[in-house]
């Protein structure tokens, strides 16, 4: 079966067989040292390598201009010092079977002028592009014949550096910005027929391949339609694809569907959890079809059946599983080893793509080892040592990581939680119909546990005495934390909290008010399900910025859902008091930078949201029985050595607390927690 699998047959373009058909396509990691792809870049795409993907795209958008500042950390192709960073990493994916490519651009208007040598930034026509902010130069004569000289220069150190090939990325950046009628309104012959719209494109093309010959493989990453009533149409589109692959001059397309230029288009091109799976897959097939020439394409195919279903109709060529492999880098691997079911599943939480876009790097929600390959490994190997009993109280992220990682060590590993399902908050989390898939990072660990024999104790509420007769030499306590209440100075027991309304114990109430004083998902989330019940909602944030904690794709979602169900937004703004009246509240509200109440609200339920408070009782009952008195060695954490504090050695096991159980954070903290602690023990 395997061995016929369509996932797994090679795909040959030009003189390049590629192993087999999945690839990851571009996407700036913010790894970078310096604009460089350095060790941190480079062990990155390696492990995807050494994990079977058949191509892994490189950069994102790595800039050939300087004019083109980079906006997401994206590597710097106009310099030559590039040439030997990408060498080393393409040498060593190739040692590990994989070929290498990388994405070039001019962003275009998609940047702004703030940032590396604080240059003007440019466009065909000086059309602002909302989600950068910046006011574009319209491109002049000198400009064009720079740039293009650019894009070949950065198109020969690619090759010098002995990559596989590159694609361009034409899609809300600059070459794209000619062809879309939303952005070029140009009145010279860069504009008006399709050939005028793609004269820029070609002399870039043309500039290129003189530089790379004949036999470099080119392609370009494009938006074959921007379903947009004032951007590219898809005939338009489809145009451009047919002129591309008769130019003669690339040699592969990279699917897009959809605009980029703020965050509601940009979640259609990349859908977050909750939205369409493989949205555009079919209408990348039909340009498959209608060109007969090599497609790619990436959105949202995050699981292997419809990667699979992708190849085998002949949709794609090449698919893109991007995300998927930012969760897991080791998918094919795990394909062609039949271990298929031990996948890490991409959620769709789109943590990683919105810390990005927050001006971070990026980081998988419940992968901490993805972008930290240097001290974490992605395969937690067995202990050489001690084989050591292991107890963990609380099967949230953090102890069902605990128990994944100990469990992999070879340790005996005792699981208790409380409830009758693992997952904790995340549980809670999934309960909100859009966020279900959540569940999948309590699902996946789970049925780890379950492989590695962990032992798992569901409706057990552990107290000291029942640990000190397991006779364990390590404790984890990983028993999360509880809803606090301390956002309001009076009234708070009349309020609900978010936990009430997402588990189903309270119903929302007909006219409620929600006071956010968290910024995060929780607050949203419980937002969300009262508005899509029919209640009058007000939200308040005592913040300038609505929901803080969220980044812009995943905020997408709820304010569609905040809009259309006409929920009142107020920002800087904080609910001081809640009294009775009859039978509603009466809140008082207090603004945060007027400093003073300004307002009231009569109305039938306040919801809080203020992060949680640890449940850590547990651990203080065991705290002076412990060998450590709980305390963890932060230098030894940090570095994966070994706990060795011993400040009482008459006690009788290491104790640790561990996730929201120390503090209120979130999934990624947790599971990082646990994935650091156990991998040493
Ligand atoms: C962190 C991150 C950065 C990205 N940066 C780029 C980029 O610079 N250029 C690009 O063409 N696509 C970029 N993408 C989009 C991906 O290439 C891909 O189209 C998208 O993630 C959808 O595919 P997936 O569902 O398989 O992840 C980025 C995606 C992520 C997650
Ligand atoms: S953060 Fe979410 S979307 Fe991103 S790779 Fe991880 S699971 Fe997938």
């Amino acid at each position: 079966m395997r061995a016929n699998d369509p996932l797994l047959q090679p795909y040959t373009i030009k003189h390049l067989t590629l192993r087999n058909r999945i690839m990851s396509t571009a996407h700036e990691p913010n790894y970078h040292e310096d604009g460089m792809p350095k060790d941190r870049y480079r062990l990155y795409h390696v492990e995807k390598a050494k994990g079977g993907i058949a191509l892994t795209m490189t950069a994102g958008s790595a800039v050939v201009s300087r004019d083109s500042p980079p906006a997401f950390g994206n590597l710097l192709a106009y310099k030559d010092e590039i040439v030997p960073w990408l060498r080393k990493l393409a040498d060593e994916c190739h040692e590990h079977g994989a070929a290498v490519m990388i994405q070039l651009t001019h962003l275009g208007r998609r940047t702004n002028w703030n940032k590396g040598d604080w240059l003007p930034i440019l466009s065909p026509s000086p059309v602002r592009e909302p989600a950068h902010r910046a006011f574009p130069k319209e491109m002049e004569d000198w400009d064009f014949d720079r740039i293009i000289a650019d894009y070949a220069a950065a198109a020969q150190r690619m090759k010098a550096a002995g990559l596989d090939g590159f694609e361009f990325e034409c899609y809300g950046h600059l070459m794209d910005a000619f062809w879309s009628p939303a952005t070029n309104l140009r009145t010279d012959d860069y504009n008006g027929s399709i050939d005028n719209r793609l004269r820029f494109t070609m002399r870039v093309l043309e500039a290129v391949r003189k530089a790379v010959g004949p036999d470099f493989i080119v392609g370009c990453r494009l938006v074959a339609d921007e379903d947009w009533d004032k951007g590219l149409s898809k005939q338009e589109g489809l145009e451009i694809c047919h002129k591309l692959k008769n130019s003669g001059l690339v040699d592969f397309l990279n699917i897009i569907r959809g605009h980029i230029e703020h965050d509601a288009p940009l979640a259609r091109v990349i859908p977050v959890m909750g939205m369409q799976a493989s949205p555009h897959l079919n209408f990348a097939g039909e340009v498959r079809a209608l060109t007969r020439f090599p497609v790619f394409h990436a959105a949202r195919i995050n699981d292997v059946a419809t990667a699979r279903h992708a190849v085998a109709e002949g949709k794609l060529d090449m698919v893109g599983m991007t995300r998927a492999h930012i969760a897991d880098p080791h998918i094919v691997k795990k394909i062609a080893e039949g271990r298929e079911s031990e996948i890490r599943p991409c959620v769709g939480a789109t943590y990683c793509l919105d810390r990005l876009y927050e001006g971070y790097d990026t980081l998988c929600i419940h992968n901490p080892a993805t972008g930290r390959e240097a001290s974490l490994p992605q395969v937690v190997t067995r202990t050489t040592g001690k084989r050591r009993k292991i107890a963990i109280i609380g099967a949230g992220p953090a102890g069902l990581e605990a128990a994944r990682v100990s469990g992999e060590r070879g340790h005996e590993v005792i699981l208790f939680e409380a409830s009758g399902n693992p997952g904790g908050q995340i549980r809670l989390a999934s309960q909100a119909r859009r966020r279900r898939e959540l569940i999948g990072i309590a699902d996946w660990r789970a049925e780890q546990c379950e492989r590695l024999g962990v032992s798992v104790k569901y409706n057990h509420f552990v107290e000291a005495a029942d640990v000190r007769s397991l006779d364990a030499d390590i404790v984890i306590v990983a028993t999360g934390g509880l809803p606090q209440n301390m956002a309001i100075e009076e009234g708070a027991d009349l309020a609900v909290s978010s936990w009430d309304i997402l588990s189903g114990d309270v119903k929302p109430a007909e006219d409620v008010l929600v006071f956010d004083d968290n910024g995060a998902h929780p607050g949203m989330a419980a937002a969300e399900l009262i508005a899509e019940t029919g209640s009058t909602l007000e939200i308040a944030s005592p913040e300038r910025i609505f929901a803080a904690e969220i980044g812009g794709l995943n905020l997408v979602p709820y304010m569609q859902a905040f809009t259309r169900r006409n929920v009142r937004i107020t920002t800087m703004t904080r609910v001081r008091t809640l009294k009775r009246q009859g039978n509603k509240i009466l809140a008082t509200l207090w603004n945060t930078y007027g400093e003073a109440d300004y307002s009231t609200r009569l109305v039938d339920q306040v919801v809080i949201e203020n992060g949680t408070s640890p449940l850590a009782d547990l651990y203080f009952d065991l705290k002076e029985e412990s060998s450590n008195r709980g305390e963890l060695d932060h230098e030894a954490f940090v570095v994966a050595r070994p706990q060795a504090i011993r400040t009482n050695p008459s006690g009788k096991f290491q104790l640790f607390r561990i996730g929201d159980a120390v503090a209120s954070r979130n999934i990624h903290a947790a599971i990082y927690d646990a994935l650091r602690l156990c991998r040493v023990f």
